[in-house]
């Protein structure tokens, strides 16, 4: 197939998808073809318009009203968006704080639900927060941290596990890991499993409930293209919320935080995860480019990010392989997130030459180049175009 017959092909794909019209909600300048909404997911037109009337309407004018009319409610509010994106029930997910952080609450969470247990275990290959973070709370709570490659989590387990913690998605390669094997061996040995969803949601099916997990975390930047620094979520099945507590309660966590009681009392329900003041002006932001997912479904966006990522890595075998390049995503669809990695030895500065033309991937050390393929607004015809700067820097 010739770069000409790709581009045909395009043309027909795209002509066929029934997501091309959600394009029309990001403003992407025209100068730009976007790869990177696996990392900070592009400007919304939603988004301007609320973050605008937050600004000149709820703030300006409202001030501190605007609390009790419109802000407190936000974080509840906007979980409840995310919930159905992730297979959680009603009033289970709350938005708060960053991932790193409610990785911590969740892993202490769970921690203090399995006394007598000595030990984490983790992905190795994990987002280095993922590993910080856990080896934060095995120093704090006298633990080990066991950290092993995703397909040795399942043997690592024992009864000295309190909890398991993996990254669905893996962020390099975007390997999907066996979130149903993993999460039914954490349970056959009493301990406990924390998702980290920051490359699922909003780009890859997830059930928290059908899977039986006990908590989640996630980003609200990537595919929920919240905006830079956008708020995370948090997910603790229903089942252990009464149960769980957290170690950072703050007032936000309080039952009645208006009562300005000097003694803590949880709230009854997942705002016992909160901690302090929201970000309103970047929940603004997440909780209208949230909107985008009511006008479609998972499996619409799930289709067509296999499509997607399927056309790229056709094309690599194509024009790329043996060329210096090489696929570091897997090829079963089945198994394959929403980006596709290539490693290549000069990919830093490729990455950059190209960015500087306005195709825009990243680069992950020691040489992977990765490319976010987001169904909501990436097309085939985008792909080709990648393919062409890759072929012919
Ligand atoms: C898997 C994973 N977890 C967590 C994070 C970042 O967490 P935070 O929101 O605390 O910056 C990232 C960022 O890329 C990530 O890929």
């Amino acid at each position: 197939m010739s770069l000409i017959d790709a581009e045909n092909m395009a043309r027909t794909l795209d002509a066929q998808d029934v997501l091309a019209p959600l394009r029309q909600r990001f403003d992407i300048p025209a100068d730009v073809t976007y790869f990177d909404g696996n990392s900070l997911g592009p400007l919304t037109l939603r988004s301007r318009e609320v973050l605008h009337h937050t600004i000149e309407h709820e703030w300006r004018e409202r001030l501190i009203r605007s609390w009790d009319e419109e802000w407190l409610a936000m974080p509840a509010r906007v979980g409840n968006m995310i919930a159905p994106l992730i297979g959680a029930a009603p009033d289970t997910v709350i938005s708060c704080d960053n991932t790193s952080i409610n990785l911590h609450k969740a892993l202490m969470a769970a921690v203090g639900l399995r006394p007598g247990r000595t030990e984490i275990v983790i992905d190795i290959n994990n987002f280095p927060t993922d590993i910080y973070i856990a080896q934060s709370v095995a120093d704090q709570m006298g633990l080990s941290l066991i950290a092993v490659p995703a397909q040795e989590i399942i043997g690592a387990i024992s009864e000295r596990t309190a909890v398991v913690t993996a990254t669905h998605v893996d962020y390099r390669s975007a390997q999907i890991l066996d979130a149903a094997g993993i999460t039914t061996a954490a349970h056959s040995h009493g301990a406990l499993m924390v998702w980290d969803l920051a490359h699922t949601a909003g780009a890859v099916p997830f059930d928290a409930t059908v899977l039986n997990i006990d908590f989640a975390v996630g980003c609200g930047y990537k595919y929920l293209n919240g905006g830079p620094g956008a708020p995370a979520y948090i997910y603790v099945a229903p089942r252990l919320l009464q149960e769980s507590g957290q170690t950072l309660q703050g007032w936000w966590a309080h039952e009645a935080p208006f009562d300005f009681d000097l003694s803590f009392r949880p709230a009854p329900g997942i705002a016992r995860f909160l901690t302090g003041t929201a970000t309103v002006l970047s929940m603004k932001s997440l909780e209208a480019a949230l909107d985008i997912f009511s006008e479609t479904n998972i499996e619409a966006i799930r289709a067509k990010s296999v499509g997607l990522t399927g056309f790229f890595i056709g094309l690599f075998d194509e024009y790329l392989a043996g060329k210096g390049f090489t696929l570091e995503s897997p090829r079963a669809s089945e198994s394959r997130g929403s980006h596709v990695a290539l490693g290549f030895a000069g990919g830093k500065a490729l990455v950059q030459h190209m960015s500087a033309r306005g195709v825009i991937a990243d680069f992950r050390p020691p040489d992977l180049m990765r490319f976010g393929m987001a169904p909501l607004y990436n097309s085939y015809g985008d792909i080709v175009k990648l393919v062409e700067h890759l072929v012919a820097p």
